[in-house]
């Protein structure tokens, strides 16, 4: 079923990342400049760490699209990563470089290294941790950003912010939002440096990661996606892989350090009953159906209904420590402290636009499911056709 497909490849301190997405129709407008504000969103965000200094994201277009316009063949994507320039010979493809670096021996807990160098039989920790780290969620916004380009073509907006770091909260309430107040929030967030658009929380956010900084800890939290202006009908009920919000949790889940992913009011809703989170529905002939609650989260049996798509996902704290975490070297099975690389103290800003990109490719792939065509004038026409008789429903 599945209509856009796209893969990353790319190591952390690699030459560069590189992306494949296949499935955009022709004649998409796309330029670098569609690509590259997403880029620094995701890089920004008060709580990073030195890496965020070094590099400046850019995507160079490589493929599929001339003088603008997508060809409707694959689409290339190139980011380069600014440290490659120290990184030559320790991450160099030739084998006349091997062992310009020492290997790293000491796995980091709550990271892939263990059970990386366990499975793919590494001696050096290295060869794991330069995939697993979340570098690569470069590559995926920058993919994210033409899937947000294409549906933006039809009205579908995506956006993301802020509810919770650590012990700080913001009050939101997504079940009682209309569209255009979602989008307002999201205006809000965007002014905030922690990407929060409660101002007397993100105060107190700032403060945790301060507080978290100067004792060598690290803080995670909490951040909301959203997508306005959907059709109903994305999404199908018939088979468990083709129930959209099944595609899009483990989309979000699929993003580095995110450990849990609730739809609309999620987890509230075992402890409401069921008169209370229902949204139930009502019809008005300028507007047709619609609802006034949206506890639903914008997906009733595996499909759109036509309200906001609302996800929320939970991101543990950063694992990498200053503060020594215990651990076991891996060859002389001595114990002592982890690994430390240089690392984020709170990432949880730039994980939402992370979140941002992989909820497009899932709504952008769906949609192109049900009104998909090779050029954009005839994925035009067959959505033209579909609101109509919607509209006369
Ligand atoms: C945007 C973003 C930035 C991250 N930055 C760091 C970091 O600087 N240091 C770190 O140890 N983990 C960081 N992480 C988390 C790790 O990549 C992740 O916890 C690790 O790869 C293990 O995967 P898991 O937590 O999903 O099990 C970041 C994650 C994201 C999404």
């Amino acid at each position: 079923m599945t209509k856009l497909r796209f893969i990353t490849s790319g190591e952390s301190h690699g030459k560069a990342l590189s992306g494949i997405m296949e499935g955009i129709p022709a004649g998409l407008g796309l330029s670098v400049d569609d690509i590259d504000p997403d880029l620094k969103r995701r890089q920004k965000g008060y709580g990073r760490g030195g890496r965020m200094k070094i590099e400046s994201d850019e995507v160079e277009i490589l493929s599929g699209v001339r003088w603008g316009k997508t060809l409707g063949s694959p689409i290339g994507l190139l980011i380069r990563n600014r440290d490659w320039e120290n990184w030559k010979d320790g991450m160099s493809p030739d084998s006349k470089d091997e062992g310009s670096i020492e290997p790293v021996t000491r796995p980091r807990p709550g990271h892939a290294d263990l059970s990386g160098v366990i499975k793919y039989g590494h001696k050096d920790i290295r060869n794991v941790l330069e995939r697993s780290s979340a570098r690569e969620t470069a590559m995926r916004v920058a993919l994210g950003g033409i899937a947000k380009k294409f549906l933006k073509e039809f009205g579908i907006n995506i956006g993301s912010y802020v509810i919770s770091i650590g012990k700080s909260k913001a009050s939101v309430r997504p079940a009682k939002l209309k569209e255009k107040d979602l989008l307002a929030i999201f205006e809000k967030a965007e002014t905030s440096e922690v990407r929060c658009p409660d101002k007397k929380a993100e105060k107190q956010m700032i403060d945790s990661i301060d507080k978290a900084k100067s004792e060598g800890n690290s803080l995670g939290g909490v951040f909301e996606i959203f997508a306005t202006g959907l059709p109903a009908g994305l999404g199908s009920h018939v088979q468990w892989d083709t129930r959209l919000e099944g595609r899009l949790t483990q989309a979000v889940m699929g993003i580095q350090a995110i450990k849990g992913v609730e739809l609309g009011s999620g987890f509230e809703l075992g402890r409401k009953s069921g008169s209370e989170v229902m949204d139930e529905i009502f019809h008005a002939k300028r507007k047709g159906f619609f609802r006034k609650t949206n506890h639903a989260g914008g997906i009733e049996g595996g499909m759109t209904n036509g309200m906001p798509v609302i996800l929320r996902a939970v991101m543990k704290p950063i694992p990498t420590q200053k503060r020594p975490l215990r651990s076991v070297d891996m060859i002389t099975k001595e114990p002592l402290d982890a690994a430390y690389e240089r690392s984020d103290t709170c990432a949880v800003p730039a994980a939402g636009v992370v979140g941002e990109a992989m909820t497009a490719l899932v709504l952008a792939d769906a949609f192109l499911e049900k009104f998909g065509g090779d050029g954009m004038d005839e994925v035009r026409r067959n959505y033209d056709s579909y609101r109509k008789y919607v509209k006369g429903f």
